[in-house]
C-alpha cells in the first residue's frame, strides 16, 4: 500500500492527487479523508472496481454504497429526479455531511446499488476528497474505509490498521473533522427520513424544509431499517460495551462489580467526568459542553480500547439533541443496545 502523508498543503499536493486520481481510474481502490470519515473510494461505474470495495472490507453483498460526486452536474447524471426540497437542501447543506437516497438512473454498477432502484449520493466537504473526485471525472463509490463491523476511520492510522495489503493507496489527511458519518435521508418520499443519523441534525433539516421523519427502525425494536447498513453490528470494539444512565455514584458502583469479578474495566468518558472514576483505563472522547467534539473524537477513543485490552467498556449516556442523536445511535450499536439504568 503507498501512502501519502499529511496533505496539508493542497497547492504542492497536485502530483499525489493526480496520482490517486489515475489508480481510481485504473479501477483500483483508494482510500481519502472526507470531513466525516475516511472513504474507500472505487470508479461507481465499474463493476470490477467496486468488486474490490467489498472484498476488502469484507462487506455483505447487500449494502449499497455511497456515491461521491464534486459537482452538482453529476447529481443529475446519477440521479433519475430531485424533489423540490432536495434542490434546497444541497443549496444550504452542500458539499457536507448529508447523503440523499434517490431514484437511480442507469449507468452506475449494480454492485453500488445491490440491487435498488434507488441511489445513495454526496458531496463531501473535503478539498482533498473533491479534488480526487474532479480529477478522476468520475461518481466514486466510497464507505467508509474500515473492516465490516470495526468502527469508522477517522485518521489516516485506522484505515492502514484495517486495510493494508488489501488496498492500493491511503492518502492521510490528518484527522476528520465531523467524526460520525454522513446523515442518510430517503428522499424518495413527499416527506423526508431519516435512515442514520449523522453530521447534519434533524433540527437542521426542520428549519430548512419543514417535517422530516427519522426511520421507524431507529426509534423503537421490531422494525427492518430501510438502510441495508443498519441492520448490521456496527462499529463495535473488541470488549463488550454496555451504557450507564444514572448518577456518578451508580456509575462507580458498576465499575466496582465488574472489577471484583477480576475485570480490566474501560471507561468512556467526556473531560467534565473522567476525574471522578476509579477504573483501569479511562478514555475522553470529547466535552459535554460540545457535543461535536464527542462525536469527533468518539471511533478514535474506540479504537483504543482495542489496544488497551479492556475485558469490558462502559459508557457515559448523551441526549438526543443534535449532534447526540448520531452519537447515541453509533454507541447503542457499539453496545449491541446494552444499557443499564439506575
Ligand atoms: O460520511 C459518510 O457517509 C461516509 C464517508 C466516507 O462519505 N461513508 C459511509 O458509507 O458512511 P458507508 O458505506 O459506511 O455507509 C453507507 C450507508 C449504509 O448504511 C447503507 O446501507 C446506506 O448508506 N445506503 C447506501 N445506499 C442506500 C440506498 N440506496 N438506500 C438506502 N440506504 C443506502
Ligand atoms: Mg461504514
Amino acid at each position: 500500500v503507498w501512502i501519502v502523508d499529511n496533505l496539508k498543503d493542497l497547492s504542492l499536493s497536485y502530483p499525489q492527487i493526480a496520482q490517486a486520481a489515475a489508480k481510481l481510474r485504473e479501477n483500483e481502490v483508494v482510500a481519502f479523508p472526507t470531513e466525516t470519515v475516511y472513504g474507500l473510494g472505487a470508479n461507481a461505474k465499474s463493476d470490477l472496481a467496486v468488486g474490490k470495495i467489498y472484498e476488502a472490507k469484507g462487506r455483505p453483498s447487500d449494502n449499497p454504497l455511497i456515491v461521491h460526486i464534486a459537482t452538482k452536474e453529476q447529481l443529475h447524471e446519477i440521479a433519475a429526479e430531485v424533489p423540490v426540497y432536495v434542490e434546497k437542501l444541497i443549496d444550504v447543506l452542500w458539499p457536507g455531511p448529508i447523503t440523499f437516497v434517490l431514484p437511480k438512473k442507469p449507468g452506475l454498477s449494480d454492485r453500488v446499488t445491490a440491487g435498488l432502484d434507488t441511489v445513495a449520493v454526496r458531496m463531501p466537504d473535503h478539498p482533498l476528497a473533491l479534488a480526487i473526485i474532479k480529477e478522476t471525472d468520475l461518481p466514486i463509490a466510497a464507505p467508509s474505509a474500515n473492516l465490516s463491523g470495526k468502527p469508522s476511520p477517522t485518521r489516516a492510522a485506522h484505515v492502514y490498521d484495517d486495510l493494508n495489503g488489501r488496498i492500493a493507496g491511503i492518502m492521510d489527511g490528518g484527522s476528520t473533522g465531523v467524526g460520525v458519518e454522513s446523515t442518510v435521508l430517503d428522499c424518495t418520499q413527499q416527506i423526508p427520513v431519516i435512515l442514520r443519523p449523522g453530521g447534519v441534525t434533524q433540527e437542521q433539516l426542520e428549519s430548512l424544509i419543514g417535517k422530516v421523519k427519522m426511520d421507524q427502525a431507529l426509534i423503537e425494536e421490531g422494525h427492518t431499517p430501510k438502510s441495508p447498513g443498519m441492520k448490521y453490528t456496527h462499529y463495535a470494539p473488541k470488549a463488550p460495551l454496555i451504557i450507564v444512565e444514572g448518577s456518578l455514584t451508580f456509575f462507580q458502583k458498576t465499575i466496582d462489580a465488574a472489577r471484583r469479578e477480576g475485570k480490566k474495566v474501560g471507561v468512556l468518558a467526556t473531560k467534565e467526568k473522567a476525574e471522578s472514576y476509579q477504573a483501569d483505563t479511562v478514555l475522553v472522547c470529547g466535552s459535554r459542553d460540545d457535543m461535536q467534539t464527542v462525536a469527533a473524537g468518539l471511533y478514535d477513543v474506540l479504537r483504543e480500547f482495542d489496544a488497551a485490552e479492556v475485558d469490558c467498556i462502559y459508557s457515559e449516556s448523551f441526549s438526543n439533541k443534535g449532534v447526540g442523536q448520531a452519537v447515541m445511535n453509533r454507541l447503542l450499536k457499539a453496545a449491541g443496545q446494552q444499557v443499564v439504568k439506575e
